[in-house]
């Protein structure tokens, strides 16, 4: 049975916390909430679901936005029609990334932040991420280009930074010149 999640808004100072680690073994509640996230992230890119349950399409959260801070984010991506990688990291880290930047085009949006935020987001190219996976086995994942700019912002919900944070208020738009546009 699916569940619509409640998602924090971002006036809610939850989502400035640093987050705390996860510990192992996830508690049951824990557990659910995370497939709770991956029903709702992959209904809300389905077009069918989105509207059936009024759902904004995101492809992550991260368990701030749910009002707990906790370091746990989950990713689901669509990489054909209707067919999606799902990625749950616990207490993820970037260990590497690239010296290339890029931003989304059409800059980004976050299913805790509901109004339209312009301004290019500078985000590695490439990131290398460790973490663990539900069952606490250490897992490592290489991201690039739309996924790695997921990855990246998922992890800053972890450490209270919202993605207009790094928007520079002078100069919101960058031109293909100095950073690639995805
Ligand atoms: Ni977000």
């Amino acid at each position: 049975m699916f569940k619509k999640l409640d998602i924090v808004d971002e006036k809610n100072p939850v989502l400035r916390k640093t987050s705390e680690e996860a510990t192992f073994p996830l508690s049951n509640d824990e557990k659910k909430l995370i497939q709770q996230m991956i029903d709702h992230l992959t209904y809300s890119q389905i077009e069918e679901y989105e509207k059936k349950y009024d759902l904004r399409p995101g492809m992550g959260l991260a368990f701030p936005q749910l009002g707990i801070n906790k370091r746990i984010i989950v990713i689901v991506h669509e990489i054909a029609e209707n067919t999606f990688d799902n990625y749950v990291v616990i207490n993820p880290t970037i260990v590497s990334h690239s010296e290339e930047i890029i931003a989304a085009e059409a800059g980004e949006g976050c299913l805790s932040v509901n109004r339209d935020v312009d301004g290019h987001v500078p985000r590695f190219a490439r990131v290398t991420i460790e973490g663990y996976d539900e069952d606490g086995n250490k897992i490592r994942i290489r991201a690039r280009e739309e996924l790695s700019i997921a990855f990246q912002h998922e992890i800053d919900h972890l450490n209270g930074i919202l993605f207009f944070d790094h928007i520079n208020k002078n100069k919101p738009f960058y031109g293909e010149d100095e950073i690639r546009l995805i």
